[in-house]
C-alpha cells in the first residue's frame, strides 16, 4: 500500500491524506502552505507572532509602535501592562491569511495552526480576535494546538462560520481528547479531525519531559481509534510525529487514520522560513545532538537542537514589542529567570545564560532551532553539492515522495531540478 491508494474526506471534500502541519513562527510560511494546498493536500500556516510577522512579510511596523508605546517598561520586570492592541491583532491576522488563501491555485486547503499558549496577557480576549478574523479572512480550518483549549470553541460560537469552516485539535492521549469532548459535547460542535501527536514531534510536546520515550505514537493511534469506535463517532484520526516516509504514512492509513501530519521533512524545503545556513545545521544533526528540555517558557517540554543560539540567551525580555507568552497578568518565567540571573550575578562579572529561553525573540530570529525527533535522519533525503553543502528539496517533490514512495524509499532530490 502507498499513501496515494488513500485519500482524505473532510467537509464533504476530498484530500490527498498529507497534512504539513504548522511550524510557528513562519517556518510554514505560505509558500509551504500553498505547496501542499496545489497537490491536494492540506498546509498549515501559524498564526505564532503574527504581528511579527506581518512587519517582516509587508513590511508594517506593529512591533516597532508597540515597542515604542510600552518604551517605559524595558527595564521593569513587572509587564502587566503591556498589552497588545486587539484591533491590530485582528487586522495583522486578517491581512496575514488573506494574503495567504488568495493564492490557492489548487484542491487541497489551508489550515491555520492556533497555539493556545501564546496568551499574549490577554488569554481570552485575543484568542478570540485570533480565531474570529481568520475565520473572516477565509481560512479553511483551524486547528487548535498547544494546550487543551477547553473554552476555545466557546469563544468562537457565535460566528457565521463557526459550524462551516474545519475545526480540528491536537491531543497526545484519550485523556485529553475525551476531556475536550465533553465540553465540545456541550456545544454540540465536535471536532472536524483529530491530530494525535505522538512523542517524536517537533516544537512543544504533549508528554513529561523525562518520561517522553516511554510512549509510542502507535499505541495512543491505536487507543483513540478504539475510543471513538467506542463512542460512536466518525471522526477523522491524523496521527503526527515521526513519520518519515511514504511507508511510514500508508501503514497508519492501513490501521484506519485518514490521514498523516508531517513536518521534519518539509523543514529543510526552500519554501520553509528557516534561513538556509539553519536548515544546513538541521540536516547535519546528529541523534545525539537532538534534545528535550524544559527551556521553553510556555511549562511543556520543548525538542530543539542543542546547539539552539537560543540555549545560550541572556538578552533582556523583548515582551514591549513582542510580548506573545506573556500569562495574564504579564508573568513570563524568561523574565523571572532573568532578573535572577542579574540579581545574584557579581559586579564585574559576565550574565551567565538563564535557564529558561526568550522563546519569543528566539523563534523570531530563528534562533531556536525546534525540530523533530527524526532530523537526524534528514540526510538520507538529500545530496550533498560539490561545495559541501546539502541540496534543499523543494515541496512538492517531499509532498510527492511521501505520496508515491514504496518499501521505505526515499526518492532523492537531483540538482537543477525545480522538483
Ligand atoms: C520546526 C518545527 C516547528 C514546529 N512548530 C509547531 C508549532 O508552532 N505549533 C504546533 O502545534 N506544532 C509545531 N510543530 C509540530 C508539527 O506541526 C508536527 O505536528 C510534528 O512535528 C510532526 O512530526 P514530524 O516533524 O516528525 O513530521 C513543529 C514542528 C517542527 C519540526
Amino acid at each position: 500500500m502507498i499513501v496515494d491508494n488513500f485519500r482524505l474526506q473532510l467537509g464533504g471534500k476530498e484530500f490527498i491524506p498529507i497534512v504539513i502541519g504548522g511550524m510557528g513562527v513562519n517556518i510554514s510560511t505560505t509558500e509551504l502552505a500553498l505547496a501542499a494546498e496545489k497537490l491536494g493536500g492540506v498546509g498549515h500556516i501559524s498564526d505564532a507572532e503574527v504581528c511579527y510577522v506581518c512587519d517582516q512579510t509587508f513590511s508594517s511596523s506593529y512591533v516597532s509602535r508597540k515597542r515604542k508605546r510600552y518604551a517605559a517598561y524595558a527595564n521593569n520586570p513587572d509587564k502587566s501592562a503591556v498589552l497588545f492592541d486587539l484591533e491590530e491583532v485582528a487586522e495583522a491576522q486578517k491581512r496575514y491569511i488573506e494574503h495567504t488563501v488568495s493564492q490557492k491555485t489548487g484542491k487541497g486547503a489551508i489550515f491555520l495552526n492556533c497555539m493556545e499558549k501564546l496568551t499574549m496577557n490577554n488569554a481570552s480576549e485575543t484568542l478570540k480576535v485570533r480565531l474570529s478574523a481568520a475565520l473572516d479572512a477565509g481560512i479553511d480550518g483551524l486547528t487548535l494546538a498547544a494546550g487543551l483549549n477547553l473554552r476555545t470553541l466557546d469563544l468562537i460560537q457565535d460566528h457565521p462560520r463557526f459550524r462551516d469552516a474545519q475545526i480540528g485539535i491536537i491531543i497526545s492521549s484519550v485523556r485529553a481528547l475525551a476531556i475536550f469532548l465533553k465540553r465540545a459535547v456541550r456545544l454540540n460542535r465536535l471536532p472536524d479531525y483529530i491530530i494525535v501527536e505522538g512523542p517524536l514531534a517537533g516544537g512543544h510536546l504533549g508528554f513529561g519531559p523525562l518520561d517522553w520515550h516511554t510512549f509510542d505514537l502507535k499505541t495512543i493511534v491505536t487507543e483513540v481509534l478504539d475510543f471513538l469506535k467506542k463512542e460512536n463517532l466518525a471522526i477523522p484520526v491524523i496521527p503526527a510525529g515521526g513519520i518519515f516516509t511514504g511507508t511510514d504514512a500508508a501503514d497508519y492509513l492501513t490501521m484506519g487514520a485518514s490521514a498523516v501530519q508531517v513536518a521534519t521533512r518539509f523543514a529543510i524545503s526552500r519554501e520553509a522560513g528557516l534561513p538556509s545556513p539553519v536548515k544546513q545545521e538541521y540536516i547535519n544533526a546528529e541523534e545525539k545532538d537532538i534534545v528535550v528540555n524544559m527551556a521553553s517558557t510556555t511549562g511543556y517540554p520543548m525538542r530543539m537542537l542543542v546547539n539552539s543560539p537560543t540555549l545560550s540567551y541572556n538578552i533582556k525580555p523583548n515582551c514591549e514589542g513582542l510580548g506573545y507568552l506573556l500569562e495574564n497578568g504579564g508573568k513570563c518565567s524568561y523574565i523571572d529567570a532573568y532578573y535572577k540571573a542579574l540579581e545574584t550575578k557579581k559586579p564585574g562579572e559576565k550574565l551567565t545564560p538563564v535557564e529558561k529561553t526568550c522563546l519569543c525573540t528566539g523563534m523570531a530570529r530563528y534562533d531556536c532551532w525546534t525540530c523533530g525527533h527524526m532530523t537526524y535522519r534528514l540526510k538520507d533525503t538529500t545530496i550533498r553539492l560539490a561545495d559541501g553543502s546539502w541540496l534543499l528539496p523543494s515541496a512538492e517533490h517531499i509532498f510527492l515522495d511521501y505520496q508515491f514512495s514504496k518499501d521505505h524509499q526515499i526518492r532523492l532530490p537531483e540538482p537543477g531540478k525545480s522538483v
